[in-house]
């Protein structure tokens, strides 16, 4: 039997290393009608260690296909984050069609002997997709220029002006390069945002240009992480929307916008070379408040679903997140009305509840109250309170919370989303993970959960079933 294979809170259609430890998805990069996942990795153990990048790769971003690690570490330090290109027309000379990855060398020796001049930033190329790959022979291509932390680069290609361009984040803001072979980088402008109180270090930038929904205007979004200080508390990822003109990024933007407004999407960023044009998001779907100590025995992390980024224009432009169903929704199955118990569908059982999509319509009249529970009764609630405009997650009796106090400490977390008369709801769950798409992918929250057994009691306990429209159950079968 299939299920008997699975691992405890082991997910079966997010992505997860085999074994070990994983944080940030790296070098997101299409070609040959694969997307390629790289990802942060340390293959000989459940934590955090000396940096490689894995490697998986996947024609429906659901199925992914392990493969040999990609970069392991050298004399030149560990390999942290980056990103990863096709050079078309063999700009660097590595081969046509090469896939080339840029990334951060972290020295380990530098750091020990005290100085903080240990980031600089990397290439290596594959003329295999990826499979075996050659470090370039004079690496670093960008020194330290005298700033602790100093790396995460990612690169694409300016169609506008016809040149690569990187960024990378620089302790408290973001530098923007120009190159014509990936070999030799120019800065070209700097990117800062005035923070009061400052946010953590800036961590796995993106910029990339987009259009707005419904119209011809393009805008350029600006995404950036910080491994602490974001509204639930710890890691969170935000982003700008601006203009740029090829040298400089400007955003009219007076407060920060949060991709995610859980507590468990971080360091994420944007396939490069897609096909079809569609800006799919991956993030890491941890925090670093607790990451090296979530419940999983063989290995440690999953990446969230991809996300299809839409620019939206309501009054300012933001932001929307829907989840790729393509080869994903034809594996839907729905569960007949017999399956479902109780008075429907406010109050149901159902056993692979913690492998389905949940959406429904409901008509708010003062609150919204959903609690998903198992017959041990952990309970993973949230709510929404139409007079505050707060959505709230409760994961503080859902199941293992106290393996880390940081984890149990943000287990009750607010989001102001507004006042909404009606709400749509499209809950997946995974296992051990809960993504909530609120009115569309307006607003998203993802949550790692860990209840002692799956979750397969759903009930909406406010309002009254009446209200509840489009009702709809999923089980999703990988
Ligand atoms: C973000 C991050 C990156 C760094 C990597 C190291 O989670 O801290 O800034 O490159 O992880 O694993």
């Amino acid at each position: 039997d299939k299920m008997d294979t699975f691992e405890k809170y082991r997910p079966r259609f997010h992505f997860t290393p085999k074994a070990n430890w994983m944080n940030d998805p790296n070098g997101l990069v299409y070609h040959n009608e694969y997307y390629h996942l790289f990802y942060q990795y340390y293959p000989d153990s459940t934590v955090w260690g000396p940096m490689h990048w894995g490697h998986a790769k996947s024609k429906d971003l659901v199925q992914w296909e392990h493969l040999p690690v990609a970069l392991f570490p050298d004399s030149l330090g560990y390999i942290f984050s980056g990103s990863a290109i096709i050079d078309k027309d063999n700009t660097a000379g590595f081969g046509k069609d090469a896939m080339v990855a840029i990334y951060t060398y972290h020295d380990p020796v530098k750091e020990k002997e005290g100085s903080e001049l240990f980031q600089t930033q990397g290439i290596a190329y594959s003329t295999d997709d990826g499979e075996t790959w050659t470090k370039y022979a004079d690496n670093p291509v960008i020194e330290n220029p005298g700033i602790r932390d100093f790396r995460d680069p990612k690169v694409f290609w300016n169609e506008d002006r016809s040149i690569w361009q990187m960024v990378l984040v620089a302790k408290d803001h973001v530098q923007i390069y120009d190159s014509d072979n990936l070999k030799e980088w120019a800065k070209i402008s700097e990117f800062r945002f005035a923070d009061n109180p400052p946010l953590g270090v800036w961590e796995c930038p993106d910029l990339f240009k987009i259009k707005v929904e419904g119209s011809e205007e393009e805008k350029w979004v600006m995404i950036i992480s910080h491994g602490t200080g974001a509204p639930n508390s710890g890691s969170g990822t935000r982003y700008f929307v601006g203009d740029y003109d090829g040298t400089t990024f400007t955003t009219q933007q007076k407060e920060s916008l949060w991709i995610d407004y859980g507590t468990d999407n971080y360091a994420g960023v944007t396939y490069n070379n897609t096909p079809d044009g569609k800006r799919i998001f991956i993030g890491w779907m941890s925090n670093w408040e607790y990451a090296t100590t979530t419940p999983t025995e063989t290995w440690r992390s999953a990446m969230t679903l991809p996300r299809e980024l839409k620019l939206i224009k309501n009054g300012d432009n933001y932001l929307v997140q829907s989840i790729m169903i393509d080869g994903f929704e034809t594996r839907y199955s729905t569960v007949s009305a017999e399956k479902v118990s109780g008075s429907y569908p406010s109050n149901f059982e159902y056993a692979d509840l913690q492998y389905s999509a949940i959406s429904f319509d409901v008509m708010i009249k003062d609150e919204l109250k959903v609690v998903l529970s198992n017959s041990l009764d952990d309970k993973y609630t949230f709510g929404y309170k139409k007079d505050s405009g707060e959505f709230y997650i409760d994961r503080g009796q859902s199941g293992l919370v106290d393996f880390n106090a940081n984890y149990k400490k943000s287990s009750f977390q607010t989001m102001n989303i507004g006042s909404w008369d009606k709400l749509s709801l499209n809950i997946i769950l995974d296992a051990s993970s809960v993504e909530i798409f609120v009115n569309d992918g307006e607003y998203v929250m993802t949550t790692q959960v860990f209840p002692q057994t799956d979750f397969t009691r759903f009930r909406i306990e406010q309002p009254a079933e009446v209200d509840v429209n489009n009702f709809n159950l999923n089980k999703i079968n990988y």
